[in-house]
This record gives C-alpha cells, structure tokens and sequence, in this order.
C-alpha cells in the first residue's frame, strides 16, 4: 500500500515540505500521498496576513503574528529560494527589503507553479496526533472547519511544521490589572496608527520590539520608551525614543523603571517572544523548547530521535528563514523515501549534543548566522536541494547588521546581491522612513 505523509501548516516550512515531495515527482521518483493540514483559509502561514486578534472566524486561536506595514528584516537575499529566485517570480529584480505582501506572494508563487494546492485541506486544524507501537503508524485527528467534521486517519510519517511564533508569552507586571490603557502583547499588534499622539512602551529587546518601536516610531507615536530584561539593543535611536531597563510596576499610567526613572505611558506592548506550542502532540512526540538555536532531540535539527517516523520543521531561532526550511525539507523528504539512512539512536544523540555544544559557545549574531549557515549547508549537501554560497549569504546578513548599527532607521534602504541569480538589486524607490504604503502595487511600481 502506499505510504501516507501528514503536513501539519501550509507556511513557508510546510510548503517547502509540499515542493520537496513535487520536485521528486518531477524528476520521476514515486512519492507517497502527501496530505496538508491547515488551519487557516489560505497557505502563507504568518504571510498570509488576518486583522483578526484573539479567536478566529471559528473559535480557535489566531495564528499570525504580522501586522500592517510589516517589511522583511533581512535582506531577502538571505532567504532566497534556491529552485525559485525572485527574479523569476517577478520577472526582473526588485529592492531588498519587501514588505509583507510582496514576500507572501513570492512564496506563493513557487507552489502554485508546484501545483501542489489539492494537496492541502484548509480551514482544517490537527487536533490530536497518537504513535501506536502496534501498527507503527500515526493516527492524525483534524477538524474540517467547513463542515463542522472531526475524523482520523493514519500516517507513516508526520511533519510538524505549524510554526513557534504564534502564541504569545506574556509576562506578568505590577500594576497591569489597574493599568490606565492598553496592554497588548505583539501578536496581537495589528497598525501603528492606533497609536499616533500616544506615548508607548515596550518591552524586550528582540526583533518585535525593534521593528513594532520602529513602526509607531514611522506612524507618529509621541515617544517610544524600550525596557529591556537582559541588555540594550544598543541602536542608534532618534530622538522620541529611549531605552530603559527593566520595567518594575505601573501606577496608575506610570511606569517604574529598574534605574528608578519613570515615564507616563498610553500603552504598553508586550514583546516577550513566543511559546514553542503543540497541544495536538502527546508528550511522547512533543518538541518542550524555548526559542534558540539548537533544540535537544532533533537530529539533524529536523528528525524526532525518540521517534524517527516524525519531523519538525522550522523549529530553531531564525537568522537563515526559507533556504533554512527548505533545506530541512529536503532532508526530511530523503529520511522518508529512504534516500538517507539514519543513524543508531545515539549517534543521533551524541550528534546533536555536538551542535548543543557549539550552540552554548554562540556570544555574538555573527556567530549565530556561521552556525546556522554550516548547519544549513550540511543538510543540503545531503540531498539534491541546489547548492548555494553559505559563506556569501553569511556575509549579506554581516552587512545588515552593520547597516542596522548604522542607522537603524534607514537599514532597509540598502541594497544586496542576490546569491542566486547574482544580480544586483535595485535600491527602492522610496525611503523606508518615508513609504507609507505597504502594498506589493506601491512596493514594485517604478516610482
Ligand atoms: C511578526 C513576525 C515577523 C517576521 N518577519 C520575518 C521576516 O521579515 N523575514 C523572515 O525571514 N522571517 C520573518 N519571520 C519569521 C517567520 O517565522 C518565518 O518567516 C516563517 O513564517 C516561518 O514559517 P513556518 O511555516 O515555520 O511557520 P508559520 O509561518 O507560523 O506557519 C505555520 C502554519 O501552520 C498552521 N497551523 C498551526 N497549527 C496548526 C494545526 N494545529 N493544524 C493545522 N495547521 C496549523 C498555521 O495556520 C500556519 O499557516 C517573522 C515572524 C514574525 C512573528
Ligand atoms: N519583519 C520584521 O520586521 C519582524 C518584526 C517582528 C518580529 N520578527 C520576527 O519574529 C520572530 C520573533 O521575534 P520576537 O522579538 O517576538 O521574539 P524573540 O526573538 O524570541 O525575543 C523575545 C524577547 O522577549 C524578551 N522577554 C521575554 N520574557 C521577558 C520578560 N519576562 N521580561 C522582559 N523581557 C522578556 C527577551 O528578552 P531577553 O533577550 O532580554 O531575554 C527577548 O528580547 C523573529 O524571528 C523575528 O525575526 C520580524
């Protein structure tokens, strides 16, 4: 009988799992039935932008995190497909830094061509995965939103690819619960202009906070104050804007700082991260991780080791994105049609105990990006993913973050060469400071 494979999330992990079974099909290789879980009513994952916060059109949790005037804050160099280059999506080359809409079509772009759309059954999310010793298969629980349908079915092998950057960790402070405005955590941030005029602040250091503070920054917030746990992010701010340690409590709109400063706020935005989730998995086959570099009990970073019949995609901390997943994908696929053989359980332990060790020795990004990248290239030199140059996009992301320290501002007006295709890209036409619109019609028009 043939063999069946369960995809759970049609993002950017997910798909490539899809493309990764299509592209064997193309060069002739039997495959087996691929099966995509999705809960949402369209792929993209997180591209694939909601206004919806808190429950979505059916009761469960909203899963994206993006919000509106969201722009890449990579190079998209550095996550170039290698099969699929944005020159040939869009037909000639375009700026650095696209906005949301733009990666989305991109992305959708390669699976479409793929054709591999019938493969996915949306508004349809995994309520429970089961391992049954017995029949050595995994019985997949889903929930057919359209119909109101809960049924199950069995797999050889599953690949969870539903994303860790959606539910929320939301820290607790003094004062909240009299707090004079409004606490939100970032994923539930949706635009900038709810808070035009207003004072803001924000805690964490990451990503979140960076680019949320920039955008109310861009949108005409009164001030922008970060409060951070760990250290600064050290940027060259602009004025409006100051970073502060940690909060300690909030009287009535006043927040207490760990340097004993204070500051009336409007609004206070959680950016805490985000909680690795799998309540449809039972503990047996549940990845338990914060967000890092090197989660323990994946080989690879991709095959469960207690059970090597299941696969996590896109599970790390993200420098390297959709190469990264690709990579995996591939891999994965060559497990399941047993291209790859794995090795003994602890060989797969001892191996990834070596990445964990290198893991804990990271100080700086640079070194994040190296060991991302080596990891990335050791898996694609395990399958037929094309090759691409690791040390140059290594070095892409050293000049982003070297434009970052520059003016954190103005980063996104640069420009990189695509290490696919090898051409130059355009700088856009606009400032980002200065482009308002975020739709893909304003990002690609000439001017
Ligand atoms: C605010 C924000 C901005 C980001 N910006 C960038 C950026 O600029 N550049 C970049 O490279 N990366 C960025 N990222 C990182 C992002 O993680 C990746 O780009 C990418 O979206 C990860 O893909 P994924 O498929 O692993 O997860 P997701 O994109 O989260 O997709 C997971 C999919 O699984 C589905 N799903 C979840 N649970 C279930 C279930 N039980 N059953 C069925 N389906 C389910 C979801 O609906 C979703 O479609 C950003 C992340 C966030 C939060
Ligand atoms: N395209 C874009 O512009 C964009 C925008 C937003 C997010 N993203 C992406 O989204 C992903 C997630 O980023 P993220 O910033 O949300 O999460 P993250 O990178 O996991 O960072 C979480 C942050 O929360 C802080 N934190 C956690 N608990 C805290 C507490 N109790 N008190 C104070 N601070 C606390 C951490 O502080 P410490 O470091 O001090 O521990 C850290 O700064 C990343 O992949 C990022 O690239 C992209």
């Amino acid at each position: 009988m043939q063999k069946r494979v369960a995809v759970i999330g049609a993002g950017p992990s997910g798909l490539a799992q899809l493309r990764a079974f299509q592209s064997a099909v193309a060069k002739g290789a039997e495959i087996p039935e691929v099966v995509c879980f999705e809960k949402q009513s369209d792929w993209g994952g997180l591209w694939n932008y909601t206004w919806r916060t808190g429950l979505d059109e059916h009761g469960d949790p909203v899963h994206g995190s993006m919000y509106r005037y969201l722009w890449s804050n990579g190079p998209k160099e550095c996550l170039e497909f290698a099969d699929y280059t944005f020159e040939e999506h869009f037909g000639r080359p375009i700026g650095s830094y696209p906005p949301r809409a733009v990666l989305w079509d991109y992305i959708k772009g390669r699976v479409e061509k793929a054709g591999v759309r019938g493969w996915v059954r949306f508004n349809t999310p995994v309520r429970m995965v089961t391992w049954s010793d017995t029949t050595k298969k995994f019985t997949v629980t889903a929930h057919d939103r359209s119909n109101d349908h809960t049924y199950s079915e069995e797999f050889d092998h599953v690949v969870v690819a539903s994303g860790h950057f959606s539910v929320p960790n939301v820290p607790y402070f003094e004062g909240f619960e009299t707090f004079q405005g409004r606490v939100l955590h970032s994923h539930d941030f949706r635009d900038a202009c709810e808070f035009t005029g207003k004072d803001v602040l924000i805690i964490g250091r990451s990503y979140s906070a960076e680019d949320v503070g920039s955008q109310c920054y861009k949108y005409g917030a009164k001030s922008i104050t970060t409060s951070y746990r760990s250290r600064p992010m050290g940027f060259n701010w602009p004025e409006r804007w100051k970073e502060v340690p940690l909060l300690q409590k909030v009287v009535g709109k006043t927040a207490h700082f760990a340097d004993g400063t204070t500051k009336d706020v409007d609004a206070i935005i959680l950016c805490t991260g985000y909680l690795h989730s799998f309540p449809f998995l039972t503990d047996d086959l549940k990845l338990k991780t914060n967000n890092r570099m090197w989660p323990l009990g994946l080989y690879q970073g991709v095959v469960w080791e207690k059970n090597p019949a299941l696969f996590y995609i896109g599970m790390q901390d993200q420098f390297y994105t959709f190469n990264m997943f690709d990579a995996q994908a591939w891999y994965a696929r060559d497990v399941m049609l047993g291209r790859i053989k794995l090795p003994s359980a602890e060989e797969m332990a001892a191996h990834s105990q070596a990445w964990r060790d290198r893991e804990e020795k990271i100080e700086t990004a640079e070194d994040a990006i190296w060991f991302q990248g080596d990891q990335t290239k050791d898996l694609i030199a395990a399958t037929d993913y094309p090759m691409f140059d690791i040390e140059a996009t290594n070095k892409t992301f050293m000049e982003w973050e070297h434009h970052k320290m520059e003016n954190i501002m103005g980063f996104r007006d640069n420009a990189y060469r695509s290490l696919m295709t090898g051409t130059m890209s355009p700088k856009h036409h606009t400032p980002w400071m200065e482009a308002m619109d975020d739709s893909m019609e304003s990002y690609l028009a000439s001017k």
